[in-house]
């Protein structure tokens, strides 16, 4: 039995929570997305400005839900790469002067890490190997997962992550922020093939494209292109069609990718995490098109999705279970790889 308080203050949702290895006792999610919805994007200063104001309600209300006490915690945990630096301090410093108050094991985790491991809290009897399929607002890679902790990066993308391209076509179709959610809506009103949208593709330099790498630049401006075009024509823009064609299209090259990914490697479960795997495009096609291939993917329920410190304090219960604890001199940063994850702990 390991009781890990974690917090997660990366970008724009203040959370705290409290799991024992993979079951969760409680789970504080305070989101700011009305605060920067006016600016139609995260404002940093504004989430840390923000963080700091109700980080300490947050974590009585972790303690009070869960009911138990500090003496009842191995360890506290908090999301300290990658993230908003502003943001990541918030939580970071509250972590380690809870730490060193309540005289307990500090942990810093990845907050990727933190999206693998979000599928454990519904699916406690997972264990590695498998293939995670991460797409996020800021990442969108395809790592292999070899053992606990140990992981491999075999596809990215190039240029923008999966959900900053929902968050940014959203945008071109007034649909607001955050994007994903308001296309996924919409789009259910909406013809996918109504408009055919090219699927990036990264070519080698020997000839063909890598099988794993994505990109959604190029996607992001034929949207735009097509929505110039459509507005030059005069007629009402079909926005219900405009983004069921984009989000179909950023869900099967996702899905091309990770069936590949998970053939090619010989590994018949693939886990998806981050905010995108709440799209319901991507849950529809992915299912489907791993069926025949007798490949089982685990998609997290939506709450454990999108950003939550349950994730956190289930990866950081794994960590503490095997002796790793962090340095209280470990500082925040802006990018690691998820393979680097381990340079947090001593
Ligand atoms: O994992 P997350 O909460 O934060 C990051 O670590 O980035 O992911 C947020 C991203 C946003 O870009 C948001 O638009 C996207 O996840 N998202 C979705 C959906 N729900 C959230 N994208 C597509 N469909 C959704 N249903
Ligand atoms: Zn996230």
């Amino acid at each position: 039995m390991t009781v890990v308080l974690a917090i997660e203050t990366s970008c724009d949702e203040t959370a705290v929570a409290i799991v024992n290895n993979r079951k969760v006792l409680s789970s504080v999610v305070a989101s700011q997305i009305e605060i920067h919805r006016p600016y139609g994007g995260v404002v940093p200063e504004v989430a840390s400005r923000h963080h700091l104001e109700i980080i300490n309600d947050c974590i009585d209300q972790a303690l009070t839900e869960a009911q138990l006490t500090w003496d009842d915690l191995d360890g506290i945990a908090a999301t300290c790469a990658p993230g908003l630096v502003g943001a990541l301090l918030v939580g970071v410093t509250a972590a380690k002067t809870l730490a060193l108050l309540y005289d307990k094991p500090f942990l810093g985790v990845h907050h990727l890490e933190g999206h693998i491991y979000a599928s454990y809290l519904s699916e406690p009897q997972l264990q590695p190997p498998f293939i995670c399929l991460l797409v996020s607002g800021g990442h969108t890679s395809l790592i292999r997962v070899k053992h606990s902790g140990d992981y491999e990066t075999l596809g990215s993308t190039r240029d923008d992550a999966a959900g900053e391209a929902f968050d940014k076509v959203a945008r071109l179709l007034d649909l607001g922020y955050p994007g994903g959610p308001a296309i996924d809506k919409i789009a259910k009103q909406g013809n996918p093939k109504a408009f055919p949208l090219p699927e990036g593709r990264i070519s080698l330099p020997g000839g063909g494209y890598h099988p794993y790498d994505c990109s959604f630049s190029g996607l992001k401006t034929a949207v735009l292109r097509l929505v110039q075009k459509l507005k030059a024509e005069g007629d009402d823009l079909p926005v219900a069609d405009v983004a069921a064609s984009f989000q179909d299209t950023v869900a099967r090259a996702l899905t091309k990718r990770a069936i590949a990914c998970a053939l090619d490697n010989n590994l018949d479960r693939i886990v998806v995490g981050g905010g995108v795997a709440a799209n319901s495009a991507l849950r529809s096609r992915l299912e489907t098109a791993a069926q025949p291939h007798g490949i089982r993917v685990y998609f997290p329920p939506l709450r454990w999705c999108t950003d939550n410190a349950a994730m956190i304090a289930a990866a950081a219960c794994d960590r503490l279970s095997q002796n790793q604890v962090s340095a209280l001199s470990l500082g925040v940063q802006s990018r690691l790889d998820v393979t680097d994850a381990i340079a947090l702990y001593d």
